[in-house]
């Protein structure tokens, strides 16, 4: 058991953070002290069936032995190792790595969140072309460091903010003429998701991403996938490769070390050869600890037939849902564990009345929820899924 058990009470909890803390979250009224697989448990004792994996993070459920044996052996061998010395761990990291790089992308920056991941990949891309601006998709969302924050559409997190660092174009989404218009000279890179997460789980169709890397490529910019939320849960590696389509840059974070924090940002021979040397890094970046989790959590993943899982797991529930039929329901989307529920009301009376039966899913724009079930979910998880949902939604 933690030592930190002291604030197992929730007032004592809430007290403590609602003191300390920079009010910027719009908190829920449990505290979440344990997890166990497909399960979380709050300080009351009370379980959870987890649909949300800490937004998109615990792919491999919680507390799983074999990532908490294979950590605490890191932290007893070397928790820490700055990338200007080399480290074995890092390196058995990027060789699987490797093993699922897109075609062509070859080389990586390590670094510790999505942000990061966003921040370095337009950077790159900067470097690259020596152009400086940037196209992004209208509801898209890359985090909120200055950089990233440029790129992400919603005002909401733009506004307090402004003026932004470098100058975005935001177009709609899935719309190749849009982007036609839109890319000149002066543009370094289009980024987008492959499906818009927080937006409200939003697939880009095969035509449009095709219509970016080919506009792109013939106008000298760069082309950047943002797999940080759909990244190992869309039944593959990259959602990006069902369209055929293959970036210039790659980032992900999230599921990538289960839930220990990562960024990664991968990218072509020549963007990576444009980058002078000691251009770009980070303290904690490629740490022998998270290189760890990314190893463990990879070969999880591939031996335990998480992808395969995913995939079968994910047309199950989307039709399932769609079966049930509910008045409330205007749209079901995704693909693998990657599942939107669209209502014809605005969402937050389900989310909570999911958690009041004890299911934890997450908001995605006002009126849809997400599912980002950790994907060790089985049968008897997506039964009580449904058991929740039917009752819920009437
Ligand atoms: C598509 C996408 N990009 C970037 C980010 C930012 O990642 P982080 O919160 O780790 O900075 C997120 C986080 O939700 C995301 O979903």
């Amino acid at each position: 058991m933690s030592t930190v058990m002291n604030h197992l009470d929730l007032a004592a909890v809430q007290a403590s953070e609602q003191e300390h803390q920079a009010a910027l979250y719009a908190k829920r009224d449990i505290a979440l002290v344990r997890g166990e697989g497909p399960y979380l448990y709050d300080s009351d004792g009370k379980r959870y069936l987890d649909a949300m994996s800490n937004y998109g993070v615990a792919v491999l459920g919680h507390a799983d032995p074999e990532f908490a044996a294979a950590l605490a052996d890191q932290l007893a061998t070397l928790a820490t190792c700055h990338q200007s010395f080399f480290s074995d761990t890092r390196a058995a990291f990027l060789d699987e790595l490797a093993t699922i790089a897109p075609e062509g992308l070859a080389k990586s920056f390590l670094s510790n969140s999505g942000a990061e991941a966003v921040e370095a990949a337009l950077k790159f891309a900067r470097a690259a072309t020596g152009r400086p601006r940037f196209v992004a998709l209208k509801r898209g969302y890359h985090g909120r460091t200055l950089g990233a924050l440029a790129v992400t559409a919603d005002t909401k997190y733009r506004a307090p903010f402004e003026p932004l660092v470098p100058e975005t174009v935001h177009v709609p989404f899935d719309d190749a003429a849009a982007l036609d218009a839109a890319i000149d000279e002066t543009v370094a890179a289009v980024i987008l998701e492959p499906i818009q997460g927080e937006a409200g789980v939003f697939p880009a169709s095969a035509e449009s991403l095709a219509a970016a890397r080919r506009l792109t490529r013939e106008r000298g910019a760069l082309l950047i996938a943002d797999e940080i939320q759909t990244g190992f849960r869309t039944g593959a590696p990259w959602a990006i490769a069902g369209s055929g389509v293959v970036p210039d840059i790659l980032v992900t974070a999230k599921a990538l070390a289960n839930g220990f924090p990562i960024g990664l940002t991968m990218v072509t021979e020549p963007v990576a050869g444009s980058l002078p040397s000691g251009a770009h890094g980070s303290t904690f970046g490629g740490n022998p600890l998270a290189c760890r989790a990314g190893l463990v959590t990879l070969k999880a993943l591939r031996d335990r037939g998480l992808y395969e899982r995913s995939a079968t797991l994910g047309t199950e529930i989307v039709e399932e849902i769609r079966g049930l039929g509910a008045a409330k329901v205007r749209a079901v989307r995704g693909r693998g564990l990657m599942i939107g529920v669209e209502l014809k009301e605005r969402v937050t009376p389900t989310l909570r009345a999911l958690q009041e039966r004890g299911v934890l899913v997450l908001p995605a724009g006002p009126v849809t929820f997400r599912l980002l079930p950790p994907l060790v979910w089985e049968r008897q998880q997506v039964d009580e899924l449904l058991a929740a949902l039917r009752e819920t939604l009437g």
